[in-house]
């Protein structure tokens, strides 16, 4: 049985398209509480203290073709359950299909002066999230496809359903690749999992369901050293 099973994607609903696809889509727009408000406010707080710029919204991908999904926000309410206590001083974050960064975003907030890398295959989108974070020096923006791209210091990688299953299939090969070229802790935090069965069914990786109160299904993936 694999973890997700008939699961969609849930950036639905017109404001939750606008508001950042997750972070109120599925209460539907008949029904926006003061408390959403407020969380948009927050949303957007964060939005501006860190490159001066709100992030709400999503953008249908123009490379549908290369397995892509729209490019659409993390909710910085879940962050804190995703990522948890799982950095180090040492790690380098390496988000995967990186859209607009508000991931960094949430990072800097909490004061992680780690190095971090954003891959996004749009040109438009890496180019606006390298131009909005560019005085922060320890984060760089690289335009290209995750799988020409794997760093191979990167420590934790970072997924918010950010392509096919195909596409994933393929990640998970030059992870190990890279993984080989550079043995190191490996930790996949992966978000809206739907794909989480390509990880699940290949006994290099050891997937770690997450429950603690998210709305999407996550899980934490490692690489399994000794079997490599
Ligand atoms: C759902 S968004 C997630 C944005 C960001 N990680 C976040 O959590 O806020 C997924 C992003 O992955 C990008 N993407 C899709 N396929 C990619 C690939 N092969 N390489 C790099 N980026 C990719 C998309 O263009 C899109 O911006």
């Amino acid at each position: 049985m694999t973890l997700v099973s008939g699961l969609k994607s849930r950036n639905t609903g017109v404001l939750g398209r606008a508001f950042g696809g997750n972070a109120i889509g599925d209460r539907g727009t008949d029904h926006v509480k003061i408390a959403d408000l407020l969380l948009i406010l927050k949303n957007a707080c964060l939005d501006f203290r860190y490159g001066g710029r709100f992030l709400a919204g999503s953008r249908k991908t123009r490379f549908a073709e290369a397995g892509a999904e729209d490019t659409a926000n993390s909710s910085y309410a879940e962050l804190g359950a995703l990522f948890g206590d799982r950095i180090g001083e040492r790690d380098v974050i390496v988000d995967v299909g990186c859209g607009k960064g508000r991931v960094f975003n949430w990072l800097l907030s909490r004061g992680r002066a780690n190095r971090m890398i954003g891959i996004e295959l749009d040109p438009e989108i890496a180019e606006g999230c390298r131009r909005r974070l560019r005085t922060y020096t320890n984060i760089r923006i690289i335009t290209g496809n995750i799988l020409e791209n794997v760093p191979d210091n990167g420590t934790i990688f970072y997924l918010f359903n950010p392509f096919h299953e195909m596409v994933m299939r393929s990640f998970a090969e030059e992870l190990k690749r890279s993984y080989q070229r550079n043995k190191r802790e490996i930790t996949v935090i992966y978000s809206n999992c739907l794909f989480c069965h390509v990880f699940e069914e290949d006994p290099r990786w050891i997937v770690t369901p997450l429950e603690a109160g998210l709305r999407l299904p996550a899980a934490i993936i490692r690489i399994r050293p000794e079997s490599i």
